[in-house]
C-alpha cells in the first residue's frame, strides 16, 4: 500500500509524457484522487501550463528535465513512489527514432525506478498490437519496451491502448481537419482494417484505477479497447456523420500510401533540415493499417478494471461540431445528411 505522506492519496507520481494528449487526462484524474504530480516537461513554460491548473497550488509540480539525461530524470523521480510512463511519438524525428523514444526511455526509467528503491508502481503506457513481429516500427520497440520494463520490474503494469479518441486527438481531428481543407479523405487500403478506438478519458481511468487496486494489477498487461470495433471506412463515416459533411473518399491501396509516405523516411537523416511532421500518409501507421488491430480474446481488459469503456457516438466525439460548416448548431440532428448543394 502507498504511505499516506502526500496531498491525500498517498501517491506523489512522477508523470513522463504529462504534457501530450493522454498526459493531460492523467494529470487530471491523479490530481483530483489528491495525488501530488511531478511533472517532467523538456520543452518551455508553455508546455505544461493547462496542467497546473488541474490542482491546489504546489500540487500540480513541473520540473524541466532532459531525457537523455540519466541525472536529470534521478532528480525528477528522487521524490516519487509511483512513476507513469506516457512517453511516445507516433513518428520519428532526425533527433529521435521509436527505438530510442520507446523502448530506449522506458527501460531506462524503469531501470532508474528499480535503483530508486522506493517506487511502489511503476506504469507503462504501450499501444495495443505491440508486438515484436508487427510490421510497425513504432509497434516493434514498444513490444521491447515491454519486456525490458518486466525484466526489470517484474511487478509494473502495463497498458495498452487502441488508438485514443479526444477532443485534442491524432485520428478524428486530422480526418476532419483534411476533410475540410480538401473536399476528401483518403482511405488508405480499401478502408476495411478494423481498429478499436478508446476515449482517451477511460484509458486514464483505466490507469489510475489500476494504481489505487489493492496490486492486484501488478505484473500485468491490459489491452483498452473501445466497446465497439470499427472498420476505417465506418470510423470515417461516423466522423463525416458528425461534422455533417457529405463523405468524399480517395481510397489509396497500400503499395500507393507506402510510395507517398517513403521519401520523408528515406531522407530523414540525410538532409540538413527537419522535415515536416507526417500528417494522412505516416508509413508506420500505414504499415500497422496492413492488419486489424482488435483486442485479443484472452487479454485482460477494462472489465478486469472494473470499468464500462464509453461508446464513441455521443460526447467522445463531441468536440467534432467544431467542423461544422455554420456552426455547431447546423443542422439538426445528428444524422440529417445534408448534400453539397446546400453549400453554394
Ligand atoms: N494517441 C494514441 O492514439 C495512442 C494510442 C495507443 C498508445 N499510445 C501511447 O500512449 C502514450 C501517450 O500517447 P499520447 O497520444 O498522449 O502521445 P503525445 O500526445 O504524442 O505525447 C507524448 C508525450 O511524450 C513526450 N515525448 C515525445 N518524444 C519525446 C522525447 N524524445 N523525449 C522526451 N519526451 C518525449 C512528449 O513531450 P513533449 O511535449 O516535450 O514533446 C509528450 O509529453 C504514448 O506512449 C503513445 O505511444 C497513444
Amino acid at each position: 500500500m502507498l504511505e499516506n505522506n502526500s496531498v491525500g492519496s498517498g501517491i506523489i507520481a512522477t508523470v513522463f509524457g504529462a504534457t501530450g494528449f493522454l498526459g493531460r487526462y492523467v494529470v487530471q484524474q491523479l490530481a483530483k484522487m489528491g495525488s501530488q504530480v511531478l511533472v517532467p516537461f523538456r520543452g518551455s513554460e508553455d508546455c505544461h501550463r493547462h496542467l497546473k491548473l488541474m490542482g491546489d497550488l504546489g500540487q500540480i509540480v513541473p520540473m524541466k528535465y532532459n531525457p537523455r539525461d540519466e541525472s536529470s530524470i534521478k532528480a525528477v523521480m528522487a521524490k516519487a513512489n509511483v512513476v507513469i510512463n506516457l512517453i511516445g511519438r507516433d513518428h520519428e524525428t532526425r533527433n529521435y527514432s521509436f527505438d530510442e523514444v520507446h523502448y530506449h526511455m522506458a527501460e531506462k526509467l524503469a531501470m532508474i525506478s528499480k535503483e530508486h528503491g522506493g517506487i511502489m508502481r511503476f506504469i507503462q503506457v504501450s499501444c495495443l498490437g505491440a508486438s515484436p513481429s508487427s510490421e510497425s516500427k513504432m509497434l516493434r520497440a514498444k513490444a521491447a519496451a515491454e519486456e525490458a520494463i518486466l525484466r526489470e520490474l517484474p511487478e509494473a503494469t502495463i497498458l495498452r491502448p487502441a488508438v485514443m479518441v479526444g477532443t485534442e486527438d491524432r485520428i478524428l481531428n486530422r480526418w476532419a481537419h483534411f476533410a475540410k481543407n480538401y473536399g476528401f479523405l483518403p482511405l488508405i487500403g480499401d478502408g476495411s482494417t478494423k481498429i478499436q478506438p478508446v476515449y482517451v478519458v477511460d484509458v486514464a481511468g483505466a490507469l489510475t484505477t489500476a494504481l489505487r487496486d489493492d496490486g492486484s494489477s501488478m505484473g500485468k498487461i491490459y489491452e483498452l479497447g473501445g466497446p465497439d470495433i470499427f472498420t476505417i471506412h465506418e470510423l470515417a463515416e461516423l466522423m463525416y456523420d458528425t461534422i455533417r459533411e457529405w463523405p468524399r473518399y480517395v481510397k489509396v491501396p497500400f503499395p500507393i500510401a507506402k510510395a507517398i509516405a517513403t521519401p520523408r523516411e528515406v531522407l530523414l537523416n540525410k538532409v540538413p533540415f527537419p522535415l515536416p511532421t507526417p500528417n494522412m500518409f505516416n508509413l508506420d501507421e500505414i504499415n500497422t493499417l496492413t492488419k486489424d488491430t482488435v483486442v485479443s480474446g484472452n487479454a485482460l481488459t477494462f472489465d478486469d478494471l472494473g470499468i464500462v469503456p464509453h461508446k464513441l457516438k455521443g460526447y467522445p466525439i463531441e468536440f467534432l461540431i467544431s467542423y461544422r460548416k455554420g456552426g455547431p448548431q447546423f443542422g439538426s440532428t445528428i444524422s440529417e445528411k445534408v448534400s453539397p448543394e446546400d453549400f453554394p
